[in-house]
């Protein structure tokens, strides 16, 4: 990339392109990683330095590497995605640079710059642009993630600490068409809470919330928690990694309610981009409270006709039945609702370039003569 500062060791031994091949027909999830990742460090005493893209590899660290104790430990994920028009392209990056800098300040940690949070991208991108998926249901999966590596166990935030970027192949979200998922509403334990870190993207949130997914796994046969409020336990807030959307009535005159960003629930990008192309396609789309009352009345009533998710993984995943300590209901015929799809279709469209990108939200990493 011209007026990149990440100085290039690449991989001299990378996969071959059989191997990568075999790989990218069924990558799965975060199973395998391409041939290479960026690394900047951060000091106090010189700030951000020494940027540089090298082999993927093991990080060696000495036992007493503060984030092992006491876990100052950040992270983002986007999506890299080959376009219809042959070039290689992100949504929203500089989303993702803003939300890893606020997530920094939570944990007391250093901002990157965004500048240099999208040129790490663009120069790992570049370099393994044979990683990304041609098939449009497949991506490369972008993980950012910062961490201290002051070496000391005294409890204060660190004064070092290491930038990373690796990327991963990802195959189809829904191989089978888009599926609704089965939800546990979690009442024994909380994500987080009032004043907590629960809109940083910290690695701390996704243990806590561990427990609770397998209990929903394993006691109550359920694919995904929902978090309520830690204070009264009935407003919704999210939905494991991904934020909500409830669908008030349908066509046309459908009303859209995802809960407000109170402080405890993850900004998403998807969140924010959805409530925007919703307005724009002809609905009412709202920031709102919600209980979990209100949820099993508006079903009861006919009323809600559609719940889903939505995140940066799955895009778009509907939410088909609902369990609790008090019983269950169901949602829209446990099937797929059409806003849900509508929504989707539009969202990938813009990804992939099969429609308008009129609020420019792609951004280019490699351009299609490049990528020829
Ligand atoms: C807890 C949580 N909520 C919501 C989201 C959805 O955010 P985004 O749309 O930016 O992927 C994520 C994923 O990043 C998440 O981890």
């Amino acid at each position: 990339m011209s007026g990149s500062s990440i100085v290039c060791h690449p991989n001299t031994s990378p996969r071959s392109a059989e191997e990568r091949a075999a790989i990218l027909s069924n990558p799965g999830f975060g199973r395998y990683f391409t041939d290479n990742m960026v690394q900047i460090r951060y000091s106090d005493d010189l700030g951000w330095h020494g940027a540089e893209l090298l082999a993927y590899g093991s990080v060696t660290l000495d036992p007493a590497t503060n984030s092992l104790h006491y876990g100052q430990s950040i992270f983002e994920g986007l999506k890299a995605f080959r376009r219809n028009d042959g070039s290689i392209a992100t949504f929203r990056p500089e989303e993702n640079a803003r939300r890893f800098q606020r997530s920094a300040a939570r944990l007391a940690m250093p901002a990157l710059p965004e500048e240099l949070f999208l040129d790490s991208i663009g120069t790992l991108v570049t370099q393994d642009a044979a990683w990304v998926p041609a098939d449009h249901e497949k991506s490369l999966y972008l993980r950012p993630f910062m961490f201290s590596t002051e070496v000391g166990l005294g409890v204060r935030a660190a004064k070092e600490y290491v930038y990373l970027l690796i990327a991963s192949p990802a195959g189809a979200y829904f191989a089978n068409g888009v599926q609704p998922v089965s939800v546990w509403l979690s009442t024994d334990y909380i994500r987080a809470a009032p004043g907590g870190t629960g809109e940083a993207k910290f690695a701390g949130n996704y243990a806590a919330s561990l427990l609770a997914q397998d209990t929903a796994a394993r006691e109550h046969g359920c694919d995904q928690v929902v978090w309520l409020d830690a204070v009264e336990r009935r407003w919704i807030e999210e939905m494991g990694g991904m934020n909500m959307f409830f669908v008030f009535g349908s066509g046309p005159g459908a009303r859209l309610v995802t809960p407000p960003l109170t402080g405890t629930l993850l900004p998403g990008v998807t969140r924010a981009s959805l409530l925007e192309l919703a307005g724009e396609l002809g609905y009412e789309a709202v920031e709102e409270r919600l209980t979990v009352d209100d949820w099993e009345q508006g079903c009861a009533s006919g009323e809600i006709s559609e719940v889903f998710a939505c995140g940066t993984a799955a895009v778009i995943t509907p939410v088909g039945t609902v369990k609790s300590s008090t019983g269950g209901w169901t949602v829209g015929g446990n099937e797929p609702g059409p806003v849900a799809m509508q929504l989707r279709e539009h969202l990938l469209g813009i990804m992939h370039g099969t429609h308008a990108d009129t609020h420019g939200w792609m951004h280019t990493l490699v351009p299609a003569a490049a990528n020829a």
